[in-house]
């Protein structure tokens, strides 16, 4: 009848437009990948831990501000467990450097092979494309510890990291299977990842969802992300598009990825921080619980 066949041609439009879009976002997910290959830990970490964006004698510097935010977050104690997995860890350590003493297994984890040989250098034998020691002095003075206690926290920083795997938050599943515990990571972090490896707000939302089936009910997320950026150099001459994000969406994406919010602050770039590196305008923090 004339009648169904419009209804089946209708329905099958209905049905191939999300494939359609699907096969879409998987292109431009694969266009983001293909990018990364281009990706230099020692310029990335050039441009973005050192002064002016890691002075650790200036009160408005990005790098103690993040700094400061980690270590308040993991010292308000109600963060526990074993497991913390830091998702999207690049060739950096400092987002790991105030949990490495609250949880007894960290798992550092990123997608390109260079940025895991990076830091399993520094775990292997202190050798690493930035000293990182400036950064241990200042959480074990956030800590109130004297700067030189920095040879310990280097100590159990390396004691702690069992492994540094490859992910793909785009993939439902973003770690081998088997490499966390069962039931999920105790808290998870995730820093400056999500809005620079996905093309869009929505795959970004969908790989926090991914990311989010790493951490167990109960469990924390910190994350902490640019803000208003659209591109960062990931190397010399490589811009890397970034999905530029408003304070809204980021509790919107959480929101709708069912995480109760507990805290969102926001540090504004001042002019001389903006170092021809990105775009980007200002930073969040954000800590959050799955329930
Ligand atoms: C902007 S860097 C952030 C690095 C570090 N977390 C930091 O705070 O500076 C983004 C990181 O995401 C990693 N990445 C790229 N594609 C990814 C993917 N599909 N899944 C997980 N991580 C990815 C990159 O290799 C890079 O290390």
């Amino acid at each position: 009848m004339p009648g169904d066949k419009e209804e089946q041609e209708g329905s099958a439009e209905l049905r191939e437009k999300p494939r359609r879009e699907e096969e879409e976002d998987e292109e431009a997910v694969d266009a983001m990948r293909v990018c990364y290959q281009g990706f230099d830990p020692a310029a990335y970490l050039q441009f973005n831990y050192t002064p002016p964006r890691a002075d650790f004698q200036r009160a408005d510097s990005i790098v103690p501000w993040k700094l400061a935010c980690l270590h308040r977050a993991f010292s308000e104690g109600d963060m526990q467990g074993e497991v913390l997995v830091d998702v999207g860890s690049g060739p950096t350590l400092y987002q790991v450097m105030s949990g490495c003493e609250v949880f007894g297994r960290v798992v550092l984890t990123d997608f390109l092979e260079v940025n895991r040989r990076e830091l399993q250098r520094w775990l292997q034998d202190g050798s690493s494309s930035l000293d990182w020691t400036p950064y241990l002095e200042y959480v074990c003075q956030l800590e109130g510890r004297r700067p030189s206690a920095s040879s310990e926290k280097a100590a159990r920083l390396r004691s702690v990291v069992s492994d540094v795997l490859p992910i793909d938050v785009h993939r439902p599943c973003p770690l081998a299977p088997g490499t966390i515990p069962a039931n999920g990571a105790d808290c998870l972090v995730s820093c400056f990842c999500l809005e620079s490896v996905s093309p869009d707000l929505a795959v970004l939302t969908r790989a926090l969802g991914h990311i989010s089936s790493l951490l167990r009910p109960g469990g924390h997320l910190l994350l902490i992300g640019a803000l208003g950026e659209s591109y960062y150099l990931g190397a010399a001459g490589l811009r890397i598009p970034v999905v530029p994000l408003d304070e809204a969406q980021v509790c919107s994406s959480l929101k709708s990825s069912g995480y109760q919010l507990l805290q969102l602050s926001i540090y504004t770039l001042p002019a001389e921080m903006r170092v021809g590196v990105d775009d980007v305008t200002g930073v969040f923090f954000a800590k959050a619980r799955k329930p």
